[in-house]
């Protein structure tokens, strides 16, 4: 499936990011962690390029380092239903609480992020280059090419 390009529609501006659903969709996906190891639930929630709202909660494993982060679930969630681009980002702990990707997973939303893509940190909103700086990307497999 090959990438969107970011924002649907009509064509014209996008509507702005409206963080209080992001962050109730969080929520709610908190909800549904899996977490009888860890007792840490955690819900992440992203807004498309297309604007739907896809999300996603941990799912742990008795071999625990199988366990599949928020962040997981959510990307999975993005290809399930339709793919495209993340436009926004929030992500959740069990108090509800703004909780920073994992390093792992900030390289997974770095796959799947649109260009201007926003996410909610605990020191307000920011950029993905702020929180994954100089990444590795699908671009430096086409350099060897
Ligand atoms: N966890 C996530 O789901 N996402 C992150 O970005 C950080 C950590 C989960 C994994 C594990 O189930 C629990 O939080 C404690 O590490």
């Amino acid at each position: 499936m090959s990438r969107a390009d970011g924002v649907a529609g009509t064509g014209g501006t996008p509507e702005p990011v409206d963080w209080e659903a992001l962050k109730a969709a969080a929520l709610a996906a908190m909800h549904n962690a899996y977490v009888p190891y860890s007792k840490f639930p955690v819900g992440a929630a992203a807004l498309t390029g297309d604007g739907r709202l896809v999300s996603g909660c941990n799912v742990e494993n008795a071999s625990y380092g199988l366990t599949l982060c928020a962040e997981c679930a959510l990307v999975g969630n993005l290809h399930m239903t339709g793919g495209g681009q993340l436009r926004a980002f929030y992500c959740v702990d069990g108090s509800g609480n703004v909780l920073m990707p994992c390093g792992r997973c900030r390289q997974l939303l770095y796959e799947f992020r649109a260009p201007d893509m926003e996410l909610m940190t605990t020191q307000g909103i920011k950029s993905m280059d702020q929180v994954l700086p100089d990444a590795f990307g699908p671009e430096h497999l086409e350099e060897t090419r």
